[in-house]
């Protein structure tokens, strides 16, 4: 949540900050704003997108070389100029932009408010910049220094990046639970959220760990220390991202780019990891827990939304081919329990972001209890990435659009490869099947290029539906995570309310809410429950609703029942999933276009939940 920029070095300040906000603004986008520091410190905060921040900046000095930005997704008071960050302290010395939450701001607001600070935000954050203020006032001591003893004042997540009129040429920025990333260029420093502000001048970065402060000076040195005070050395890394891959590309949303990024980014993730001719699956990053991995009595899979939806078809995959019980758990929910860990189990969390709150929370909750922790996730070097003992990159680039896609075909395949190669190791796959299986994986990239050809079709679909209030998805099997994936899309974009249900369940509760006005959309590929799915799909039209349907590429039968039909090109059943989703992607994709939405940036939500 909240995109986070800062800029100290030889340049303006302004247009970097102001370029790094839109890099970020798929974080968050409520408010926006900036602090430039001279001798001055210039604020400039305004509702809504980065664009009106621009507009309202209008007049600001553009000389200064050091500043601040900011982009909000609000936690505590609505999204106005006033709670926009950067906050300022009461002297009006220190500006702060922070992402997170501060939970005990209400007693320390109460404390501070006693030693006659005033607020003038409802936000947790301001309560945060006058505390600082507080240290460095009462007890004549440097921005770094009264930083630190804040932070061992507040309890929650943030990540901070302070500035000090008094001290103009030096950045404080530290972290807990959010993300932070330094850039190292030549005589400049940046200080983000992600790399996506950095990219463009330097692939030098270091990532802050949690309980870190970075003191940035102009004279060029990185000064890293932990919560006590003690020195940390930097560990400078190097960063391969493309500024391209943060474009549109000519596309008019990134979520349209990134569907039709598919082929390409499937393909990248199973890059050196499977060989169909030689008849190998590879995955480096498991290497070191292998063993545990393959004896494993029992893996819990752990993830939000999209990704969680990626556990559920692991679900199916592991018990099918791998025949390794697992649990799918949300982890929001497995944070908070008591879960019985035994000793053999492995606990996976799926992330796209590698940052959201609830999944990294529940990871740590497992560690401590002795679990073995792996982690599929895209954005490397992210938090979860760190802290898992083992884990593997999806390899998907930057995904931008708010509704995760390649992310969470990224997120399959990897499963499907992990899924497949413990199932060999333990010997539960037969050979011949296994090599069907691997020669049918290799080809699933062209296999989503072809159901891409499809497009105007689903276009033509989207136009026909897209004034529906409701919508329901069904399918069984593997397909049933995808119907809950494809309904999630919908609502995420289109605001439409939608359901994904295991197609047999209708008939215990939703059956109820069918009529003509219902549009169901139904995943009925060439699988073992498809005649059970056929009924289904009788069901739902005797009761008049238009079927939308997703079939195998020369399937007969259903074109009598249904209104509308997709049709996907053959495969295994496991692999199904991979082209299945695709046209319902693209289907919330148009339908959200032509309803006016901000596919990219739907309301309320953001890409990054960093938050509870
Ligand atoms: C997906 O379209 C959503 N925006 C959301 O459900 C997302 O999948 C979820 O927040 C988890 O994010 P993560 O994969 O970055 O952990
Ligand atoms: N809690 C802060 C606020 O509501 C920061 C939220 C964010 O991460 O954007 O302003």
């Amino acid at each position: 949540m909240c995109g986070i920029v800062a800029y100290l070095g030889d340049k303006h300040a302004y247009p970097i900050l102001v370029e790094g906000l839109h890099r970020l603004e798929y974080r968050g986008y409520d408010s926006a704003g900036i602090v430039l520091l001279d001798d001055e410190i210039h604020l400039v905060k305004k509702k809504g997108k980065v664009r009106d921040l621009e507009d309202a900046a209008g007049g600001t000095p553009k000389r200064s070389t050091i500043g601040i930005g900011h982009t909000r997704w609000a936690t505590h008071g609505e999204p106005n100029d006033v709670n926009a960050h950067p906050h300022l302290s009461g002297n009006g010395r220190l500006a702060l932009v922070h992402n997170g939450i501060i939970e005990n701001y209400a007693i320390l607001k109460k404390a501070l408010e006693r030693l006659g600070h005033t607020f003038v935000s409802e936000t947790d954050t301001e309560v945060f910049v006058h505390l600082i203020e507080e240290y460095q006032t009462r007890d004549g001591i440097s921005i770094e220094e009264a930083v630190l003893q804040a932070l061992n004042r507040v309890i929650g997540a943030y990540a901070i990046v302070v500035v000090d009129k008094e001290d103009p040429d030096k950045l404080v920025a530290a972290r807990k639970q959010s993300p932070l990333v330094v850039g190292v260029g030549d005589d400049e420093f940046l200080v983000a959220s992600d790399a996506s502000p950095i990219v463009k001048y330097t692939n030098k970065v270091v990532y802050l760990n949690d309980h870190e402060l970075a003191i940035i000076t102009r004279d060029g040195n990185l000064n890293i220390r932990d919560i006590a005070n003690n020195h940390v050395e930097p560990r400078v890394e190097e960063i391969d991202l493309k500024i391209e891959e943060l474009e549109k590309e000519g596309y008019d949303f990134f979520m349209h780019k990134e569907i039709h990024q598919q082929p390409q980014t499937i393909m990248d993730c199973m890059r050196g990891r499977l060989n169909v001719q030689e008849g190998w699956i590879k995955l480096g990053g498991l290497e070191e827990y292998k063993k545990q991995i393959l004896q494993a009595n029992r893996m819990i899979i752990a993830g939000c939304g999209t990704s969680w939806h990626a556990g559920l078809i692991a679900e199916y995959l592991f018990e099918d081919l791998a025949r390794l019980p697992v649990e799918v758990e949300y982890a929001s929910e497995l944070r908070y329990r008591n879960p019985v860990i035994r000793e053999g189990d492995v606990v996976l969390a799926i992330s796209q972001s590698g940052e959201t709150a609830d999944t990294l929370a529940a990871l740590k909750h497992v560690k401590e209890k002795g679990a073995t922790i792996y982690g599929i996730v895209n954005v490397v070097g992210s938090s979860i990435a760190r802290i898992t003992h083992a884990g593997s990159y999806i390899h998907a680039g930057p995904e931008i659009g708010v509704a995760s896609t390649k992310a969470f075909t990224g997120q399959v395949t990897l499963l499907s490869l992990m899924a497949l190669m413990i199932g060999y190791e333990r010997g539960t796959i037969p050979l011949t099947r296994y090599e069907e299986l691997i020669s049918e994986l290799g080809q699933i990239p062209e296999k989503v290029r072809e159901v891409l050809a499809y497009e105007e079709q689903v276009k033509y679909i989207a136009s026909e539906i897209k004034d529906t209030a409701n919508a329901l998805y069904l399918g069984r099997g593997y397909n049933f995570p995808v119907a809950l994936e494809g309904a999630l899309k919908l609502k995420e974009i289109s605001y439409i309310h939608a359901e994904g249900y295991p197609a047999a369940e209708m008939k215990h509760g939703p059956i109820a809410l069918i009529d003509e006005n219902m549009p169901v959309i139904v995943i009925a590929t060439n699988q073992s429950a498809y005649d059970k799915i056929l009924s289904n799909v009788q069901e739902v039209k005797a009761r008049k609703a238009k079927v939308i349907a997703i079939t195998t590429k020369g399937d007969e039968q259903l074109k009598k029942y249904a209104d509308y039909i997709v049709e996907i090109p053959e495969t295994m059943e496991p692999f199904t999933p991979l082209l299945s989703v695709i046209p319902l992607q693209l289907l919330s994709y148009y339908i959200a276009v032509m309803r006016g939405c901000n596919v990219d940036q739907p309301r309320n939500l953001a890409k990054s939940v960093t938050v509870e």
